[in-house]
C-alpha cells in the first residue's frame, strides 16, 4: 500500500493540474452540464501528453522491508519528475489582476469592467404564452412573445398562408412557362421541378431523380417523398428536339437523357451540388444542415431554419418552454455529430451553474423570419452565410471564405454568453440577429427577397431596407426599441463599408463594424458598382433620395458610440502564429509584407478606386525602388512574392505587415497582429480595428497616403529598440483581435496548440504570447462587452445612469457614475 502512495499523489495531482488546465482554458466548462463537462474531462485527459504510468512491478512480501526506503526514494524522484514534465506541459498562467489584463487599454472601460462586483446568477424567466393553431404544426411559437415564426414557404399569424419565393417564370405544376417565347436569364430559372417555397430547382418529378413532392393531403410541411437532385446552376441549351434555348448552356440529353444527370445511377454529366446538407458527385450523400447553435440539440434544422420540437422554442430552440421538463428531447444523443458544433447556453442553466452574473445584461432578440431564416433558407450556396458547416460524414468544418462571418458567429456568442439576459426589461442593451452580410450573398438571385418588394437597387440600398424593416417591426413590435431611441439596440454591420448607409433611424444604435472610416461627408469607395451607396434612388418607400436618409445624414463610424470590431478568422487561418505555439526561433526574415488584390490589368478598374489606389500605387513604387531586391520587402499579388509559403506563414515570417483598405474593409490588420507582425496603417482617417479602446501606437504604424514614397525609409528609421518594444506589446494584446468562445473554435486552437507541444516534445510553447492560444479571456468578444460595460450610463441617459449605478454593486457604481457624469 505504502508503495503506492506516492504514484497517487502524483495521480492526483495530475488531475489536479488537468482540471485547472481544463477550466481555465475553458472557460464554460465551469457552467456546462454534465454531458458536456464530462466530454471536456475526456478529451482534455485523453490527449494528454503522457501515457497512463505504469505500475512498479510487484514485490514478494519478503523482501518488503528492506526494500520500502528505496522504493519510497525512487517513487519521490519519479513524482518530481512527473512534476516537472507537467508543469512544462502548462501553458503560463494568464494575467489575473485588472491592472494586467487591462494593459494598453485607453481610458476606462476595462478597469471599470472587472471593478464590478459580481452578483448571484438566478434560475431564468419561462414564458408559456401561447400561439395560434400551434402555427399549423410548420412554425415554432415564441412563448415569450406569443407569436408563430414560420419558415420559408409559410406565412400568415399561424404558419397557414402560402409565403412563397416562385422561380423566374414559373409556370404550371411549378415548371417553366416557356423554354422559348420566354428568353430572359435568370439564376432561378429552372428547367426541371420549382420548389417554389425558396425558389430551389430539382430534377422534374418524371424522371428517376426528380423531386416528389409529399402527396395531397400530407400534413404541412411534410418532407418530399423524394427529394430529388438539384437542377442549381445547370440550365439546358437546347430542348429535346435539339432547338436552341436562349437561357441555357448544357445539351438537353445531359440533363434529361437517360444516361443523364436526371436520370442515370451514375450520369455522365454532373449538375453542380451546393446546396448545403448534399454532397457527393450525384449529391446523394446527406449531412447535417447548418442552423444557429445546431438547433441547441432540439430541434430539425431545415437550410438555416430550426424546426424545434415540443416544448423548444427560439431561433436555436435553446429556450424551454414554461413547465416543460429539460429532458425532453436532447438530440446530441440520437445525433452525435452534432455535438463538437454545440455551444453551452450559460443563460438558460436551471440552476445555474455558472454561479454569478456581471453586467451589461444583453437581451437577444428572436427575430421575425424574414430578416433573419428566410435568408439561411433562400441560400442558394451552402456554405453562404456561415461560418461552419457538415462535411462528408458528417465531420465538423469551418466555412473557407465568408468575409461576413463575423455575422453567424456573433449571434451564436451572444446566444451562448453569460452576459445573456432571457428578460428585456432588466437588459442593458437588446442584440439585433438581423442577417444583413447573408443578404448580400442571396440578393438579386431572385425577386425574392427585395425591400420594398419589385424594387432591386444596388445591394446596400436592399440591405438598408431591410434593416429598417426589422426596426420598424421591432418598434411596432416591442416597446424596447422606443424606450431608449434605438440608443440600446446593438446592429451588426459586417459589409465592407460597414455602417456608412444605415437608415437614420436605426443609426443612433450601437453599430458594430469592420471600417471605422471618420471623414464626413463620404461618398462610397467600393469598386464593386452593385454596392455603391452614393447612387442616388427615390422611390415611394422613402420620400425623396434614399441617400438623404442614409450616407447624407451621418458618418460611417462614430468612435464615441460605435465599435470597430475584428473580422472573424478561424484558428487555422493563423495556425503559423507563435501566438499558437508555432516554434518562434527563426528571427523574422521579410521586412515588409503584403499580399492582396491589385486589380491593375488593364481596363479592370480604369478610374483606380478599388483601395483608394493605395495598393496599386504602392505596387508602382515598391517596383520602381526595388523592394524586394533591396529592402527584403514582399509586396504584391501571389506571383509576385515568387513563394509558395502560406498566408500565414509569411505573416510570421515579417517584421511589419500593410494594413490597406480594399472596397472598403480588408482584414490585414487582424493578419498583422495575430501574427505578431507589426501592423503598418495606411489609410486616413479610417479607424482600425479597437483604435477607439487600445493604445495602437504603441504597437503599430500609421503612415500617411501623402507618404507612400517615403514608406520604406520611414520603417527603416524605426530603432531596432522600438520594434521589439512594439512586438513585445502585440504579444499582450493579440487575443483581443480574435473569437475564441465558440466550441469549434476553442477545439481548433487547442488541437493546434496540442500538435506544437507535441513536436516539443510534450513541452508548452512559452512564446511570449503563447499563454492566451486557447483561452477566451479577454477575447474580442469579451472586449466589445467590456466597453458595452462602460457605455451603460451613457446609453442609458443620465437619470437611468444613477440606477445603473445603484444595480451595480461596489466600486464600480462609483467610477460609471463618474464616468456619466465626465
Ligand atoms: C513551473 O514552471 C514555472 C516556470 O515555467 C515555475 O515558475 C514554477 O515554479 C514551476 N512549478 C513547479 C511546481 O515546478
Ligand atoms: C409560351 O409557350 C408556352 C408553351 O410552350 C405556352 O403555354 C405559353 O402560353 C406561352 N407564353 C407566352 C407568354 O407566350
Ligand atoms: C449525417 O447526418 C444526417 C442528417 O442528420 C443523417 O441523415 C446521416 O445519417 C448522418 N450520416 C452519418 C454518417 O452519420
Ligand atoms: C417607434 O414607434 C413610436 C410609437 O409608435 C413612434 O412614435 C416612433 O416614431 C417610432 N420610431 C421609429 C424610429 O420609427
Ligand atoms: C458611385 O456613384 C456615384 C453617383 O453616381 C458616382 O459619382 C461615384 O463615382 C460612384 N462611386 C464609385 C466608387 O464608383
Ligand atoms: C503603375 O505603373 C503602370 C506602368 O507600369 C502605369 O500604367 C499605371 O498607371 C501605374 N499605376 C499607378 C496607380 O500609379
Amino acid at each position: 500500500m505504502d508503495l503506492y502512495k506516492p504514484l497517487g499523489l502524483a495521480l492526483l495531482l495530475l488531475l489536479g493540474l488537468c482540471s485547472q488546465y481544463a477550466l481555465r482554458n475553458q472557460g464554460a466548462t465551469l457552467g456546462a452540464p454534465a454531458h458536456l463537462a464530462a466530454r471536456s474531462w475526456v478529451s482534455t485527459l485523453s490527449s494528454w501528453p503522457f501515457g497512463a504510468q505504469s505500475r512498479p512491478p510487484a514485490e514478494g512480501p519478503k523482501r518488503r522491508l528492506l526494500q520500502d526506503a528505496e522504493n519510497d526514494k525512487h517513487a519521490d524522484e519519479a513524482v518530481k519528475q512527473l512534476i516537472v514534465r507537467l508543469n512544462a506541459s502548462r501553458l503560463l498562467p494568464l494575467p489575473v489582476k485588472p491592472q494586467e489584463r487591462c494593459v494598453l487599454t485607453k481610458g476606462t472601460w476595462c478597469m471599470q469592467y472587472h471593478l464590478q462586483a459580481p452578483v448571484p446568477r438566478y434560475p431564468p424567466r419561462y414564458y408559456d404564452k401561447p400561439c395560434p393553431n400551434d402555427c399549423n404544426g410548420v412554425g415554432n411559437c415564441n412563448h415569450e412573445y406569443g407569436l408563430c415564426f414560420c419558415p420559408a414557404g409559410w406565412g400568415g399569424p399561424d404558419c397557414s398562408q402560402p409565403r412563397k419565393r416562385p422561380c423566374h417564370h414559373m409556370g404550371e405544376g411549378k415548371r417553366d412557362a416557356g423554354w422559348h417565347n420566354l428568353t430572359a436569364w435568370s439564376h432561378t430559372r429552372c428547367a426541371g421541378v420549382c420548389d417554389d417555397d425558396v425558389a430551389m430547382c430539382y430534377c422534374p418529378p418524371d424522371t428517376k431523380y426528380g423531386h416528389r413532392e409529399a402527396p395531397p393531403g400530407a400534413r404541412p410541411g411534410a418532407p418530399p417523398e423524394q427529394r430529388g437532385r438539384p437542377l442549381f446552376m445547370c440550365t439546358p441549351g437546347t430542348d429535346k428536339d435539339g432547338k436552341k434555348v436562349e437561357w441555357g448552356g448544357t445539351p438537353y440529353e445531359d440533363m434529361f437523357g437517360p444516361e443523364g444527370w436526371c436520370n442515370a445511377d451514375k450520369p455522365k454529366f454532373t449538375c453542380p451540388c451546393r446546396l448545403d446538407g448534399l454532397l457527393g458527385p450525384t449529391c446523394s450523400e446527406v449531412v447535417e444542415q447548418t442552423c444557429t447553435n445546431q438547433c441547441s440539440g432540439h430541434g430539425e434544422c431545415n437550410q438555416g431554419f430550426c424546426k424545434c420540437h415540443a416544448g423548444w422554442y427560439g431561433v436555436d430552440c435553446g429556450l424551454r418552454r414554461a413547465g416543460v421538463l429539460s429532458e425532453v428531447g436532447d438530440e446530441w444523443l440520437t445525433k452525435p455529430w452534432i455535438e463538437p458544433t454545440l455551444t453551452h447556453t450559460v443563460a438558460t442553466e436551471d440552476p445555474p451553474l455558472t454561479p454569478v452574473r456581471r453586467r451589461p445584461y444583453i437581451y437577444v432578440y428572436d427575430m421575425k423570419p424574414d430578416f433573419s431564416t428566410d435568408l439561411m433558407q433562400y441560400r442558394i450556396e451552402g456554405s453562404h452565410c456561415l461560418y461552419r458547416s457538415f462535411g462528408h460524414g458528417n465531420r465538423t468544418s469551418f466555412v473557407g471564405y465568408n468575409a461576413y462571418g463575423v455575422e453567424p458567429v456573433l449571434h451564436e456568442l451572444f446566444l451562448t454568453s453569460e452576459h445573456r439576459t432571457l428578460d428585456p426589461e432588466e437588459a442593458d442593451y437588446f442584440y439585433v440577429p438581423v442577417n444583413l452580410g447573408c443578404l448580400f450573398d442571396v440578393y438579386g438571385w431572385n425577386e425574392i427577397p427585395r425591400w420594398p418588394r419589385g424594387l432591386l437597387g444596388p445591394r446596400t440600398h436592399g440591405a438598408a431596407m431591410m434593416q429598417r424593416e426589422a426596426m420598424r417591426w421591432l418598434n411596432a413590435t416591442f416597446p424596447y426599441f422606443a424606450r431608449r431611441g434605438g440608443r440600446d439596440h446593438i446592429w451588426v454591420n459586417p459589409h465592407d463599408e460597414g455602417a456608412c448607409y444605415v437608415w437614420k433611424e436605426v443609426w443612433p444604435g450601437v453599430m458594430l463594424s469592420h471600417w471605422g472610416r471618420l471623414d464626413f461627408p463620404h461618398a462610397s469607395n467600393t469598386a464593386y458598382g452593385q454596392d455603391n451607396y452614393s447612387l442616388p434612388l427615390h422611390h415611394a418607400a422613402h420620400p425623396g433620395d434614399w441617400r438623404d436618409h442614409t450616407s447624407l445624414a451621418h458618418p460611417c463610424f462614430d468612435p464615441k458610440k460605435d465599435l470597430v470590431v475584428p473580422a472573424f478568422k478561424q484558428p487555422a487561418l493563423y495556425n503559423k502564429s507563435p501566438f499558437l505555439g508555432a516554434p518562434a526561433d527563426r528571427e523574422r526574415d521579410v521586412f515588409a509584407f503584403f499580399i492582396g488584390d491589385l486589380r491593375m490589368e488593364p481596363g479592370r478598374d480604369p478610374a483606380c478606386r478599388y483601395s483608394r489606389c493605395i495598393r496599386q500605387r504602392l505596387y508602382n513604387i515598391s517596383r520602381d525602388q526595388h523592394w524586394k531586391e533591396a529592402h527584403g520587402v514582399l509586396y504584391g499579388e501571389r506571383k509576385d512574392i515568387g513563394s509558395d509559403a502560406t498566408y500565414s506563414e509569411l505573416l510570421a515570417r515579417s517584421k511589419f505587415c500593410f494594413v490597406l483598405p480594399g472596397d472598403g474593409w480588408s482584414p490585414r490588420w487582424e493578419d498583422a497582429v495575430l501574427h505578431g507582425c507589426v501592423p503598418v496603417v495606411i489609410m486616413d482617417d479610417v479607424q482600425v480595428v479597437f483604435e477607439s479602446l487600445i493604445d495602437v501606437s504603441l504597437f503599430s504604424l500609421r503612415i500617411p497616403e501623402a507618404d507612400l514614397d517615403r514608406v520604406v525609409d520611414i520603417l527603416k528609421a524605426l530603432p531596432q529598440a522600438k520594434l521589439a518594444e512594439m512586438q513585445r506589446h502585440l504579444a499582450r494584446v493579440w487575443h483581443r483581435y480574435r473569437y475564441m468562445g465558440l466550441r469549434m473554435l476553442e477545439d481548433s486552437a487547442r488541437s493546434i496548440m496540442w500538435d506544437y507541444r507535441a513536436e516539443a516534445g510534450g513541452k508548452a510553447p512559452r512564446t511570449p504570447g503563447a499563454e492566451f492560444s486557447t483561452s477566451r479571456q479577454d477575447d474580442a468578444f469579451a472586449t466589445i462587452l467590456q466597453w458595452l460595460y462602460h457605455r451603460i450610463p451613457e446609453v442609458h441617459g443620465t437619470q437611468q445612469a444613477s440606477k445603473a449605478g445603484a444595480l451595480t454593486a461596489g466600486a464600480a457604481s462609483d467610477s460609471v457614475g463618474v464616468a456619466a457624469a465626465a
